[in-house]
């Protein structure tokens, strides 16, 4: 390990042309499966309205303020998360064991990729299926038969989770996101145009009313238990990126003029717009269709959305593009998720970028083949807590790491890192400061240990 005699990585010198890019790069990190597989299936597994309305007080309570306060680590430290981390834990006169922050979201982030690499697979695989038009007038039954035997070829599973980690790799090891900044600009606005083509559908076709009562009323409130609202503010740091340093390796570019809370602000509405609207869009399609079940697990998007695409005219156009730019913004998210290894690798000195990649790129696709075989061959293979492999990989990192990098961050910003410097940091002034200030203090770590206790005490009793 690093001993503190070492010297610490020259600063990052700010490369965001402007604070359109930082809000680019962000939101590719953050709007990604996340938004689009994952919010639908698990508000579908918590029951809807009392889980959602769970998720967006986190992202207030405990997301924004933390975003925020990550965002300001990278942005003060000027380096890769475990250096920026320990450069600011010493000036402030704070133990070096500050970095176990750092290195807490490397682990994370590892192991994070491996699993969102299989699930960014599945939307590859679907992009040839909904070309040659096999979902064309489908119904429910016959797209879940479809996705079934999708899941039941491990080899054809592995063969895309592999191409998956190829192109993540490729990007990261060419050196950041300068050409796929670029392929967001665009692409982003074209897929929100998408969900939103996809939501005239629902509005046309689908039980479009029962949809909104069921993701905003609480008629299912007695759903929400420990364990859902821990995974709702799982979710919370999920969906935001944050939790981990991948948005803190983002804000160590930042100039130190550009606004960060509001910028913050900017990307959580958006990312929580986008989940919103990809609910919006499945469920009534859900609803609608006899066979298909909103509680069905990670399916549902790869089961509901086909049935939609085959009953919609240029479906097969829309359906193609549709997978294609979920597997974009897969892909500019699983960029921010290894980012930080990758630049502790190289920062400290043990490997050049293209080995650390290389290195880090097998690791995680060798972990990621047990993810592979949890949806057949090791479906009921019950590692700790009644999980499978894959469940477990997003149990650890979603449910436990996120929130407890969440907590660290937020101590220290909050209580031991110069009031004054951060202050002076932010874009921020008067009540608003003052708020901010007390709820990242007190709100947002107090909130996230609660729910983490109760929430593990529901899981493993
Ligand atoms: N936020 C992304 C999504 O919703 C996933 C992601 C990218 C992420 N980088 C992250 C999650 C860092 C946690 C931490 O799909």
């Amino acid at each position: 390990m690093t001993n503190s005699t070492l010297p610490l990585p020259p600063r990052n010198a700010p490369t965001w042309s402007s604070r359109l890019t930082f809000i680019l790069a962000a939101t590719g990190s953050a709007v990604g499966l996340g938004n689009i597989w994952k919010f639908p299936y698990i508000t579908g597994e918590n029951g809807g309205g009392a889980f959602v309305l769970v998720y967006l007080l986190c992202i207030l309570l405990a997301g924004i303020p933390v975003m925020i306060a990550e965002v300001l680590l990278g942005k003060q430290g000027r380096s890769s998360p475990v250096f920026a981390v320990q450069r600011l834990a010493l000036e402030a006169g704070r133990s070096r064991h500050w970095r176990w922050l750092g290195a807490l979201g490397v682990v994370a982030g590892v192991l994070i990729l491996s699993y969102y690499s299989v699930i960014a697979g599945w939307a590859l695989a679907y992009l040839p299926k909904m070309l040659a038009g096999d979902f064309v007038g489908i119904a429910g039954d016959g797209s879940s038969a479809i996705f079934k035997s999708h899941l039941a070829r491990p080899a054809v599973l592995l063969g895309w989770h592999s191409l998956f980690m190829v192109m993540t790799m490729a990007v990261v090891i060419a050196g950041v996101t300068r050409g796929l900044g670029r392929a967001v600009e665009f692409l982003m606005p074209v897929l929100f145009v998408l969900l939103l083509i996809l939501l005239g559908f629902a509005i046309a076709e689908g039980e479009f009313m029962q949809a909104v009562r069921y993701l905003f009323s609480f008629d299912n409130a007695a759903a929400l238990t420990g364990k859902s609202v821990l995974i709702a503010l799982g979710h919370a740091f999920f969906t935001l990126s944050i939790g981990m340093g991948a948005i803190m390796a983002y804000g160590s570019y930042m100039p130190p003029a550009a606004p960060v809370a509001r910028t913050v602000w900017v990307v959580a509405v958006m990312d929580t717009c986008v989940a919103l609207v990809a609910g919006l869009a499945i469920f009534p399609i859900v609803f609608a269709s006899p066979d298909l079940d909103p509680a069905s697990g990670p399916g549902l998007l790869f089961v509901s959305l086909p049935v939609a695409f085959g009953g919609m005219p240029a479906g097969v156009l829309f359906g193609t593009l549709f997978f294609a730019l979920v597997s974009v913004a897969a892909w500019t998210s699983s960029i921010s998720l290894i980012e930080p290894a990758v630049a502790w690798l190289v920062d400290s000195g043990r490997a050049r970028r293209w080995q650390a990649g290389v290195i880090l790129g097998v690791l995680c696709w060798a972990i990621g083949v047990g993810s592979v075989l949890s949806f057949n061959d090791w479906q009921d293979w019950h590692l700790l807590g009644g999980f499978n492999w894959f469940e477990l990989s997003d149990f650890l990192t979603a449910n436990l790491m996120l929130p407890l990098g969440g907590i660290l961050m937020a101590i220290f910003v909050g209580h031991l890192y110069s009031t004054q410097a951060v202050r002076k940091a932010l874009d921020i002034e008067g009540w608003l400061y003052r708020l901010w200030h007390f709820v990242l203090r007190w709100v947002s770590p107090v909130l996230v240990a609660v729910v983490l206790v109760y929430g593990l005490i529901g899981v493993f009793t």
